[in-house]
């Protein structure tokens, strides 16, 4: 069987939400409390490179969870993101290849830096979601799902690489200037994360903070982002950018690191060899009040 290249959560109770110039999106819980959704990333290849393979575990396995919502930490679409809103691979990497029942449901999806190298606008314009009502894609949003809030960070303005390296070619239109919209960022996630009270507090984003990858750590995010998420106690930081799933614990924090970003073409042994009581390899999380990891075996 393939691996199950996703992760997967699942939250029980409570309540409560959050000011900040972030915009805000509620969502429900089941009538049980509890909440559950699929994290995917670096997928949209026409149902290439297994992309296709992904989505039909990702059916079963949303069946069984009965999955509310997915997460795409970006890179929604290969190469160079859209080329504008009637671009066809929106259908054909989107809408026509996660047909499964169980999919049918609410979408929450960041940039990554493939995204950028199109027109970086089209993903983020509402037409889309009349195209397809799962979609929705922002730069930075937030879900408050009352014991739970998510908070969606737009990390490809962070990465210097991206501005010196002349190889690169992205739309950077509404970032610039790059100082003033980084330093902004920050503030509303700092602005948002302590007025929040969430029992779990979530970041996701499309680039690694660390990982034992082949793109490995985001300095750019260790010194701008982790201080912010390590003051307000946030329990774990998603991403995708590296082409595997890994779980990496930091040995003088309790935050989180987990990457989803196989859900097509998934690197085998392109690894950095990370301190291994740091690192596991993992198919699922559930949180209700405990963090259990389901290692893979
Ligand atoms: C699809 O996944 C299988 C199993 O992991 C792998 O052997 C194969 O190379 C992958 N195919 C492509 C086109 O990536």
């Amino acid at each position: 069987m393939l691996p199950l290249i996703f992760a997967a959560f699942i939250i029980c109770f409570c309540s409560f939400s959050s000011l900040a110039e972030l915009q805000s999106f509620q969502q429900p819980l089941k009538s049980d409390g509890s909440l559950s959704f699929l994290v995917i990333g670096d997928w949209g290849r026409r149902g290439l490179y297994n992309q296709s393979e992904v989505a039909l575990q990702m059916g079963v396995i949303g069946e069984e969870l009965d999955i509310d919502f997915v997460i795409s930490t970006g890179d929604n679409f290969y190469e160079d993101g859209l080329t504008g809103i009637d671009d066809p691979n929106f259908y054909e990497s989107f809408t026509n290849i996660y047909t499964a029942p169980s999919l049918q449901k609410q979408w929450y999806s960041v940039l990554g830096n493939h995204d950028y190298r199109g027109d970086v606008e089209a993903q983020l314009n509402p037409i889309l979601t009349q195209k397809d009502s799962r979609w929705l894609c922002m730069r930075s949003f937030i879900v408050n799902a009352e014991i739970v809030e998510i908070f969606f960070v737009d990390t490809s303005p962070f990465v210097n690489d991206y501005f010196t390296n002349p190889e690169h070619n992205y739309d950077w239109k509404g970032i610039s200037p790059r100082e003033t919209y980084l330093a902004n960022l920050l503030k509303d996630v700092d602005a948002a994360l302590s007025s929040s009270t969430a029992k779990w507090k979530l970041l996701v984003g499309h680039h690694a903070i660390l990982s034992a990858g082949h793109h490995g750590i985001t300095v750019e995010l260790l010194q701008q982002l982790v201080p912010i998420l390590q003051e307000h106690n946030v329990d774990a930081y998603i991403n995708g950018h590296d082409h595997c799933i890994q779980h990496i614990s930091s040995s003088h924090s309790l935050l989180q690191f987990l990457m989803s970003g196989g859900s097509s073409k998934a690197w085998t042994g392109d690894v950095d060899w990370w301190n291994p009581k740091e690192m596991q390899f993992f198919m699922m999380v559930k949180v209700s009040c405990l963090w259990r990891l389901h290692k893979l075996k």
